[in-house]
Formats: C-alpha cells, sequence, structure tokens
C-alpha cells in the first residue's frame, strides 16, 4: 500500500513538470512509404522513457526527428518550447551504428564533443583531460587512443556512450546503445544512466528491445505496434519505486507480472496484425 502512495506520488510529480518533448500528429514518411502515422508523444522533463516495438516500426526513426535530423511531413515536434523544424535541439545522441568518427581516436572524437560544449572556455590540455574522465567512465580508460576501427562493437558503443555524455545537454537520447555489450558491462552502463538521469536531471529517451532491460531502467514505457491504420502506441507506467533494487526488483512476482503484461501488449499488437493479413488472404486478396 504504502508503496502504491508512494508510486503515485512520484507519478504526480512527474505530471505536474514542464515536457521536455512534445511530438504532436507526426506523419513520416520515407519515399512515399508511410512509416509513422499520427504518433502523439509526450516526454516529460527528468522523464526517462524507453521506447518498444517490433523492428522496423520506426523507433529509431521518430529519435531522429526528435533530434532534428529528419522532418515530419505532417506534424510538429517541440524540444524545449521550440519547434525541431526551426532549430535542431541540443541533445546527445547515441546512435545504433556508433557513429563514431572514424579517423579520431577514442578520446578525440569525446574531445571534438567538448569542444563543441565548451567552445574555447576550454584549454587542449584541459579538453583532453575531461575526455580521458568520460572515457574511464565507461570503463575505456586504457582503450583512448585506439580509433573506431580497432575497438570491438560493445567498446565503439561505449565510447558514443562517452560521447553523448561529453556533449553536456540535459536530453540524451539512446538508440539500443547496450545491444552489443556483454552482461557485466551493461549492467554497469544500465546503473550508471541510472545514476546521471537522477544527479545530472537528464531527460532520457532510450529504445531497447530487451523488457527486463526496458523495466529497471523506465519510469514509462511506450510500446509501438503496427496495424492496418499505422502505427500506434501504448504507454505504460512502470509500478516500481526509483531507485530500484535490481536483484529484489527481478525476483518479485509483480515484476513477472508486469513484464507478462508489457509482452502480452506487444504481442496482442503483433497477432492483431497478423490476423488483418489473415483475414486479407481469406477474401481472396491477399498472396
Ligand atoms: N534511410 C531510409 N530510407 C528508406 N527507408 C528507411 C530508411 N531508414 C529506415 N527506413 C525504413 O523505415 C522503417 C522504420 O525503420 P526504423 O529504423 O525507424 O525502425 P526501428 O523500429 O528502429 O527498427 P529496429 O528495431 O530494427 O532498429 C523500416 O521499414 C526501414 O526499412
Ligand atoms: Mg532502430
Amino acid at each position: 500500500m504504502a508503496q502504491a502512495i508512494e508510486l503515485q506520488k512520484q507519478r504526480l510529480q512527474f505530471e505536474m513538470v514542464k515536457n521536455k518533448i512534445e511530438a504532436k500528429s507526426i506523419h513520416f514518411s520515407y519515399q512515399g512509404v508511410e512509416i509513422l502515422k499520427n504518433i502523439e508523444l509526450d516526454v516529460k522533463e527528468e522523464e526517462f522513457l524507453v521506447l518498444m516495438g517490433p523492428s522496423g516500426c520506426g523507433k529509431s526513426t521518430l529519435l531522429r526527428l526528435i533530434a532534428g535530423l529528419e522532418q515530419p511531413q505532417k506534424g510538429d515536434i517541440i524540444v524545449n518550447g521550440v519547434s525541431s523544424t526551426q532549430k535542431a535541439p541540443d541533445c546527445g545522441v547515441v546512435f545504433q551504428d556508433y557513429s563514431l568518427f572514424p579517423w579520431l581516436s577514442a578520446k578525440e572524437n569525446i574531445v571534438l564533443a567538448l569542444k563543441q560544449k565548451f567552445k574555447g572556455k576550454k584549454t587542449k590540455k584541459e579538453l583532453q583531460h575531461l575526455a580521458g574522465e568520460y572515457l574511464e567512465l565507461v570503463q575505456l580508460g586504457l582503450s583512448i587512443k585506439k580509433y573506431p576501427g580497432q575497438m570491438s562493437g560493445g567498446m565503439k558503443q561505449r565510447a558514443a556512450i562517452a560521447r553523448a555524455l561529453a556533449f553536456g545537454s540535459d536530453l540524451m537520447l539512446m538508440d539500443e546503445p547496450f545491444g552489443a555489450l556483454d552482461p557485466l558491462t551493461r549492467i554497469y552502463l544500465q546503473d550508471l544512466l541510472l545514476e546521471i538521469n537522477r544527479d545530472q536531471k537528464k531527460t532520457i529517451v532510450f529504445v531497447t528491445h530487451d523488457a527486463d532491460e526496458a523495466i529497471y531502467l523506465a519510469d514509462r514505457i511506450v510500446m509501438f505496434s503496427v496495424g492496418s491504420a499505422g502505427t500506434y502506441t501504448t504507454s505504460v507506467d512502470v509500478p516500481f519505486k526509483k531507485p530500484r533494487n535490481r536483484k529484489k526488483m527481478l525476483a518479485s512476482r509483480e515484476f513477472t507480472r508486469f513484464r507478462e503484461h508489457i509482452l502480452n501488449i506487444m504481442n496482442q499488437g503483433l497477432i492483431d496484425n497478423l490476423e488483418e493479413q489473415h483475414e486479407v488472404g481469406l477474401d481472396g486478396e491477399g498472396i
């Protein structure tokens, strides 16, 4: 009961804070193929929002739209009160393909982000020192001189995370950032990210396919499903108070039930989609 009241309090506190991101009636197509149709999404300041959904449903596309790297054909995305169609928002991004500059070492990649952040206010030596600290944070202290071509997938991912952190924005967009990591590094970085969200008051939008990771990290999970009328979303608050104890949470019956609930929503989306395809087949209009 106390837990439920505490959760309700946390949720009410969120509802009172400003929206960091407002995506309004977003329509987006690639070369005439509709990817996102009428998507609405609000993200509160300091919220940790996780996006889930089947491959190809448009999660990365939505992150690119929020970052101002693509423009919606219809609708608007407001970040910090400004339309991302007018000005690309200040945000740290970690994309699926890491997007490190291959001709720069791990350290130089971070220094570049720091240069953009401090705009001449720090000396070269200070920037180098700070870059080293960010790489230490993601346990890459021994690989600062390596170029992306000399790093494993997991190392590149960690360097990309360090760069996004170094950029210092209060908004982080992260597209499956821990997908290629070994379980121990993944756990370490999940906890680091929760600390950053809490202590540095960053708003985080994070994509994952892993339900356990989503539940451990998120304040709220938004699931994408693909129906005949286009992509739609279902938003679910995560009913576990933060800070969370990973071990206790994973062992609890509430966790098992909630996980099932999340997977049911995702599966229902897939089943609806398959049934729609089947109906078309029965009418003789399908394959
Ligand atoms: N540059 C592009 N040009 C044309 N189509 C694209 C482009 N990028 C993505 N798409 C298409 O847009 C759709 C959504 O892609 P997106 O990368 O957003 O999916 P996703 O939900 O992130 O998938 P995943 O979970 O596999 O990463 C896919 O059908 C994909 O083929
Ligand atoms: Mg993607």
